[in-house]
């Protein structure tokens, strides 16, 4: 079935995007230099020392010991420390034996809630286990887990302002700034009273291998602590809880899709989630900034020091020259047909590439394989789209699904 945005011609092909139209219409990117989308370029860029992290709707926080910064917002050498650091959490081995069965539990309780009532909003399923999931990567795991999803749900939610058009937001920021603070305040104190103390103080009689562990053991303030527990609830919860809405949206609308997908090997599983992920990006824009002089994609240009530089990745992730023929087709042999990985540059690349990929992609299947073998599963109700201007990307809202009750 094609979304119909782009007329299909010979060589376009089908058009099966879900929300080019509307990223296109609505999203802004923060103020930049330069925006790329030539997909060799984009990788290079990605992969060049000197092409720092750079993220204009995101400033790192100041904290009073600069070694607890998130590493989202290190550089070089640092940045290379601190990710081997997180690297245990994202190994093979965690996913099969840590997060595989807690993805199947969750999936358990979840489909048994849905059935009996018969009815559910997609994105409540998917943010209970992406929040699952993240948590115990993070080690958020001593506490009201049901209380935990709301709180991070609460901040994810946080911050109106950016729901507004610039011009409201503006006007109204002198007004609600103090709501805002107070009441952002208050889901800090409950994250952190309620959850991050708890799962700190078992981590210092028993450490684990998780990142709650690793910050007591580098003795982080209660700040830094907030901070790196939202930022993996941002990397590790948002994107992974929209995707899933987005697959199954696709899988509805694809009865062939679905059906490859339910009877493919986890391989094929993945190869249709990826190449789902390539038409819909969860975030529209990666921000690098050069500290280096650099030519331009063309040649022709240069890439100054201190100027910023948006990624489109929707756009690179389209690119025909890496792509190949008919770009806004979900085709699950494209990989193989291009020889190329198949995440293209859904999870970025170089030294900040998704480290979770393999999670999200896992807990998408998980979720998704078990979603459709419910009997009498059906759509009632398509998501809308809303703007998230902070992650650059979008949401899926008032997705309702219903099965057959028991
Ligand atoms: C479909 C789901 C996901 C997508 C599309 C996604 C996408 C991305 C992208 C594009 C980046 C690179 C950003 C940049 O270079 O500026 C990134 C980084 C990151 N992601 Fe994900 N991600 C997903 C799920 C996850 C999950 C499940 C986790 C953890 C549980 C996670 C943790 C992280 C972390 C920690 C980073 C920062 C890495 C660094 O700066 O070195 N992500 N993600």
């Amino acid at each position: 079935m094609s979304t119909g945005i782009a007329e299909a011609g010979t060589t376009a092909g089908r058009d099966d995007r879900k929300t080019a139209q509307f990223i296109a219409e609505k999203l802004k990117p923060f103020k930049a230099n330069r925006i790329e989308s030539d997909f060799a370029f984009v990788r290079d860029l990605l992969r060049t020392p000197g092409i720092n992290q750079g993220r204009p709707g995101l400033a790192p926080a100041n904290l009073d010991n600069p070694d607890h910064e998130s590493f989202f917002f290190l550089d070089g050498e640092r940045h290379r420390k601190r990710r081997a650091s997180v690297a245990p959490y994202f190994t093979p081995k965690a996913v099969l034996t840590r997060y595989l069965p807690l993805m199947q539990r969750t999936m358990d309780e979840e489909i048994a809630k849905f059935q009996t009532k018969g009815m559910a909003r997609l994105e409540d399923l998917s943010l209970q286990m992406t929040s699952n999931i993240t948590m115990e990567v993070v080690g958020l795991t001593n506490s009201d887990n049901a209380e935990l999803t709301r709180v991070i749900r609460g901040l994810m939610n946080s911050n109106f302002f950016l729901r507004m058009p610039r011009w409201a937001a503006a006007v109204l920021k002198p007004m609600l700034m103090w709501h805002y603070r107070r009441e952002r305040g208050k889901l800090i104190d409950k994250l952190y009273n309620d959850h991050i103390v708890p799962a700190a103080e078992a981590r210092r009689k028993e450490p684990k291998n998780d990142v709650i562990s690793y910050m007591v053991k580098e003795n982080y303030s209660k700040q830094a602590m907030v901070i790196e527990c939202q930022t993996y609830a941002g990397a590790g919860v948002t994107a992974t809880k929209e995707f899933i809405v987005l697959a199954a949206w696709q899988l509805f609308d694809h009865p062939d899709l679905r059906k490859q997908f339910l009877e493919g090997t986890e391989a094929e599983q993945v190869a249709i989630l990826e190449e789902i992920l390539r038409l819909d990006p969860a975030g529209n824009y990666m921000y690098r900034q050069s500290t280096i002089e650099m030519p331009t994609a063309d040649g022709n240009g240069k890439i100054n020091p201190g100027d910023v530089i948006a990624i489109n990745v929707r756009e690179a992730n389209i690119d025909p020259v890496a792509v190949g023929e008919r770009p806004f087709e979900i085709d699950p042999e494209r990989p193989k047909r291009t020889k190329n990985t198949g995440s293209w540059m859904s999870f970025g690349d170089g030294p900040h590439r998704c480290p979770g990929a393999q999670v999200a992609l896992q807990e998408s299947r998980v979720f998704l394989d078990r979603l459709f073998r419910v009997p009498g599963i059906r759509l009632v109700k398509p998501p809308e789209l809303i703007l998230a201007v902070q992650t650059q990307g979008y949401e899926l809202r008032g997705c309702i699904v219903a099965c057959d009750k028991v």
